[in-house]
């Protein structure tokens, strides 16, 4: 059984995501104790840099991170005094001994190992590792996403980190999973027994899953060309949502338990092909337009070429098992939306029996759970209420919201960084919130068949103005079947 490590290595440690998340989540765990006592950080990266350039770099993210906030200098030289820093190039054999040596030293019982570069270097970090005697028992390793672009490219990143690490051994980032919010969605679920029973296809008529950014590609043009909103966002954020919302109540809140039930969920998922995707789909690239009243330019144009990669998708998926047949679930996912907001909304069915006539019948709305998880979190319940005063054609109706705000209801709670929990499971050895291999290769290849069907199909992005909810077909989609988007 994995104790908490003693010693964490961060590869990529000077890179944009180390700075802008993992400091600073370092630097909160650290304020908040919550780091073990003797917990040693090594930070690494190809920049030739001294320890101390190093500690400054640090310091700076932290502060960058939260330039309002009061400063808390113990904590902070309570975290700069843990950590050493070590330049390393991962295709450098002498300086990946170095470096291994110095985790040898450094290590007083287990080690986690936070793989923090681009993907490709996790197989020669992980060999490199296992060939200096750096992976064996007592350590682990965290990898951040994406793990490949397709199916094929997945099974080689895993199949090369698992011929140093076995399973048990490997922390695959979702940082959504770390997300306040995405576990209060567990807690709703299964700390209330009100909910269960609605929870299936004799009460919900469909599901909607929105992530919606205001953010272009924001220099990171390379990659999300490669990517697209499919690859970068459906297959690992939307359907680990997809996968919390539809699951079966596991026995435990552990890590076998939890990702046995997400599992069945993502292999119950009906595929979509090249037969399917035009009717199931919608893809949209942006172009220029406004957000929050500002001109901002289309996704060609900030890339500097034409493109075929769509910055938004909107899609209909059906999960084939006893609760969900028949239901639709609806994903949506794009930049430069009108709004940042990641929400679920689970629809009821309308009342059996209307027993209102006129009027008031024509005022029926069927009821929503509405979880909202950023940018605020949220929970609203529509129900229909008597509009309030008389009326001579009889009785009117109204929807009225019940409505739980979590800032509110915690207000002392800060604001926290997904990082902040995912490194505290991971530094303590529990894997609840972390993708175990097979999700990720179970939910790339209903991605695979998707954008494979885009091929066959030629189905192009249709553009979008930037402020936009995505081209009108995905109104149509929900449209087809007497639905609408959430408004
Ligand atoms: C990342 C994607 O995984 O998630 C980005 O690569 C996206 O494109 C980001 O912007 C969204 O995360 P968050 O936490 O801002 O909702």
């Amino acid at each position: 059984h994995p104790t908490p490590a003693s010693l964490l290595t961060i590869f990529g440690a000077t890179g944009d995501l180390s700075r802008r998340m993992l400091l600073p989540s370092l630097y909160h765990l650290q304020a908040e104790g919550l780091l073990p006592e003797d917990l040693r950080i090594l930070a690494t990266a190809r920049t030739e840099m001294t320890r101390d350039s190093f500690l400054q770099l640090a310091a700076e993210s932290i502060h960058a991170r939260d330039p309002g906030a009061r400063p808390d200098d113990a904590a902070l030289q309570g975290l700069l005094q843990r950590i050493d820093y070590l330049p390393a190039g991962t295709d450098d054999a002498g300086s990946m001994q170095a470096l291994a040596a110095q985790i040898q030293r450094l290590r007083r019982g287990d080690v986690l190992y936070h793989l923090s570069t681009a993907p490709k270097f996790y197989g020669a970090i992980c060999q490199a590792l296992a060939a200096h005697g750096a992976a064996g028992a007592g350590t682990r390793v965290m990898l951040e996403k994406p793990i490949g672009n397709d199916l094929a490219s997945a099974v080689a990143i895993n199949d090369a980190v698992a011929r140093a690490f076995d399973e048990s051994r490997i922390y695959r980032v979702d940082h959504y999973l770390g997300k306040e919010g995405v576990q209060n969605l567990i807690a709703l679920r299964f700390g209330n027994a009100l909910f269960e029973p609605l929870w299936n296809s004799r009460q919900i008529e469909q599901v909607q899953i929105t992530v919606a950014e205001t953010v272009g590609v924001e220099g990171r043009g390379d990659y999300y060309d490669e990517a697209g909103a499919l690859r970068d966002m459906v297959q690992n954020h939307l359907l680990q949502l997809l996968c919390l919302v539809a699951m079966e109540p596991p026995a435990r809140f552990d890590p076998t338990a939890v990702r046995n039930e997400k599992i069945k969920v993502l292999r119950s998922l009906r595929a979509i092909d090249q037969h399917s995707v035009t009717s199931e789909t919608v893809r949209g690239q942006y172009s220029a337009g406004a957000i929050e009243g500002r001109l901002v330019p289309g996704y060609a144009e900030e890339l500097g070429r034409p493109s075929q990669t769509e910055t938004f998708v909107a899609l209909r998926a059906h999960i084939d098992n006893w609760r969900w047949s028949g239901v639709p679930f609806y994903l949506r996912t794009g930049k430069r939306l009108p709004s940042r907001s990641t929400e679920i909304y689970l629809q009821f069915r309308k009342v059996p029996h209307s027993i209102f006539g006129g009027a008031a019948a024509a005022d029926m709305r069927p009821n929503g759970l509405l979880i909202k998880l950023q940018p605020e979190e949220r929970i609203e319940l529509a129900l229909m209420s008597k509009t309030p005063g008389l009326d001579r054609h009889g009785l009117r109706l109204s929807q009225v919201t019940l409505d739980l705000d979590f800032h509110q209801e915690f207000r002392h709670a800060p604001r926290r960084i997904a990082y902040e929990r995912l490194y505290l499971d991971a530094i303590e050895g529990n894997g609840t919130l972390f993708v175990r291999r097979d999700e990720t290769e179970a939910a790339w290849e209903w991605v695979d068949a998707i954008a494979e069907g885009w091929r066959e199909a030629g189905f192009a992005p249709r553009p979008y103005p930037a402020g936009t909810w995505g081209p009108g077909a995905a109104v149509a989609l929900l449209d087809r079947l007497g639905h609408a988007w959430r408004e």
